[in-house]
């Protein structure tokens, strides 16, 4: 029987590993999310869409979220945004707010459709949505970025303690996926070192080869997916199984 995996971000890095990985099981059907034009395939359907322009999520919720029989629906917030990288003082207040509209507003907002759509199914359900180690640490220049990766964890830790409480059967995880050679990695090593004293760190795990690859992080995301039930508690890091 079908499973239905909706994964925003499937364009690119991660999220385009998981969507290719997903693909190769026949049972999968994917609803993916981005910016880019992607061509759909058979059992893919994609969705353009600005993920940091709220009103537009809001309306193009009843794509997202098809009908259909499933034995099991997944969504997995993938997409996120690194944002400028710079000390406050120096950032432009658009692209604060457009972080959090990307990194925080999004998953929220499709949790919330999730949660309304499936909860009384029964049928297996799980989200996760990608985090970052960076949630847990104050980074000099990434305020928008830890700060909504914590936001995120503490929303699915709120959501995993509201389905326990009302009986929805959901899962939850908020998941870092260690430091993985995506292009979000080349934007933080474009970063400026005068607004990130963490940069010649991160330039040195590319050029001694410590990045993950997106394909092998996204086996892990897999193997999560497919045995929840070994993972106890919703904050998971992928270096740790
Ligand atoms: N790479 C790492 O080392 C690392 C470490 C810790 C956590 N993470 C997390 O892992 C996840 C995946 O990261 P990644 O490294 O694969 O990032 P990436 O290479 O920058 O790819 C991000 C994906 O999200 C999509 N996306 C970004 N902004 C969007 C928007 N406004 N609307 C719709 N889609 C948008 C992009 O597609 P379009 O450009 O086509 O829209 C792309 O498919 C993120 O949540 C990130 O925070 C990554």
């Amino acid at each position: 029987m079908k499973q239905l995996y909706i994964l925003t971000g499937c364009s690119k890095g991660l999220g385009k590993a998981l969507l290719d990985s997903l693909l190769e099981n026949e049972e999968h059907h994917v609803v993916g999310i981005s910016r880019s034009m992607m061509e759909e395939k058979e059992r893919f359907v994609h969705v353009q869409l600005d993920l940091g322009n709220t009103s537009a999520l809001i309306e193009a919720l009843p794509d997202i979220f098809p009908d259909g029989d499933f034995k099991k629906v997944v969504l997995i917030n993938n997409a996120g945004w690194i944002g400028e990288i710079a000390p406050l003082g120096k950032l432009a207040p658009e692209g604060i707010a457009k972080i959090h509209a990307i990194n925080v507003v999004a998953p929220a907002i499709l949790i919330n459709a999730f949660v309304g759509k499936y909860a009384d199914k029964e049928v297996e359900k799980l989200v996760v949505n990608i985090s970052s180690g960076a949630a847990e640490k104050d980074i000099d220049g990434w305020s928008g970025y830890s700060s909504s990766k914590s936001a995120l964890n503490r929303i699915s830790g709120v959501a995993q303690a509201e389905s326990d409480l009302k009986g929805y059967n959901i899962n939850y995880f908020a998941l870092a996926p260690g430091i993985v050679d995506t292009p979000m990695q080349e934007d933080i090593r474009s970063a400026k070192s005068v607004d990130f004293s963490g940069l010649e760190k991160f330039i040195s795990f590319k050029s001694n080869n410590e990045l993950s690859s997106p394909e092998e992080v996204a086996k892990k995301v897999i193997y999560l997916m497919g045995n929840a039930d070994k993972f106890k508690g919703v904050i998971q890091d992928v270096r740790k199984f």
